[in-house]
């Protein structure tokens, strides 16, 4: 159990954006494929928890996508009200959120889940305020990562902040207990294709990123970085889904 106080965590990230600004978190391209995984459709609500710098918010509104985003940093809050203007932001903590329930069509929460002090009662209140056949997003760290497992060292770059690690069965089996059914597990493959996006040059470009790509791709989801989950509430499981 963590001996940490949501002020601390808030306080962590605050001075973690301040610093690093935009630079922060991935670039916004790296965001609308979580909204094909969703299959996202314009005119629909979604929720982004912990929305950070407001990337995917703003690949929402760019899909037509009513977006509304909450995080527990001030920092991020205002620098996703820059990114994503007409997004609605508000700074809130995953585990309370201030929505009345069956609010939401589709969830989000990527690469934060990890970090709360509660994450049951998050998952609680994502379901709660989404609607009964909404589609959720949830994108979290592997415990089993190989690449950990090869340097010999653990955690993602925000290991310092209250980060659980778990592997896909305990992933697995924590939504499970939490009344969700998952529709499909993939891996996050950013990291093996960002070589794209950087601008990579001469070997690099060549040979160096598509080798580690393919190579990357060739890993076993068990192994792989972070997982990407698409879920919906297991009492929707069974039932067919209603088009938002
Ligand atoms: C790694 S960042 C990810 C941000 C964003 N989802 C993205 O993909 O760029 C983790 C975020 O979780 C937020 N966070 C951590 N604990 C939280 C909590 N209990 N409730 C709401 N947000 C939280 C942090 O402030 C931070 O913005």
């Amino acid at each position: 159990m963590s001996n940490l106080s949501a002020e601390d965590v808030k306080s962590w990230y605050n001075q973690h954006y301040a610093a690093k600004g935009l630079q922060t978190m991935r670039p916004h391209g790296a965001y609308p494929l979580f909204l094909d995984l969703l299959g996202a459709r314009a005119g629909a609500r979604l929720l982004d928890v912990s929305c950070g710098a407001g990337s995917l918010l703003a690949a929402a509104q760019v899909r037509g996508l009513q977006s509304v985003g909450v995080d527990l940093s001030d920092e991020a809050v205002r620098l996703a009200k820059r990114v994503a203007p007409t997004a609605e932001v508000a700074v809130g903590a995953g585990e309370a959120l201030a929505f009345p329930s069956g609010t939401f069509d589709y969830v989000t929460c990527l690469g934060s889940l990890e970090h709360f002090l509660d994450m049951g009662q998050g998952l609680e209140e994502m379901k709660r305020v989404a609607k009964p056949d909404a589609r959720f997003c949830i994108m979290v760290p592997n415990q089993n990562f190989i690449g950990w497992k090869v340097l010999g060292h653990q955690g993602t770059a925000q290991q310092d902040i209250n980060e659980h690690l778990m592997p896909l069965s305990a992933w697995r089996r924590l939504f499970e207990k939490h009344g969700f059914s998952v529709v499909r597990a993939t891996p996050d493959r950013w990291h093996a294709v960002r070589w794209r996006s950087a601008g990579a040059r001469g070997l690099k470009r060549l040979l160096i990123g598509p080798l580690l790509e393919v190579a990357w791709r060739l890993i076993p989801l068990r192994w792989q970085y972070q997982f990407v989950f698409v879920l919906q509430r297991r009492d929707q499981a069974s039932r067919g889904r209603r088009t938002p």
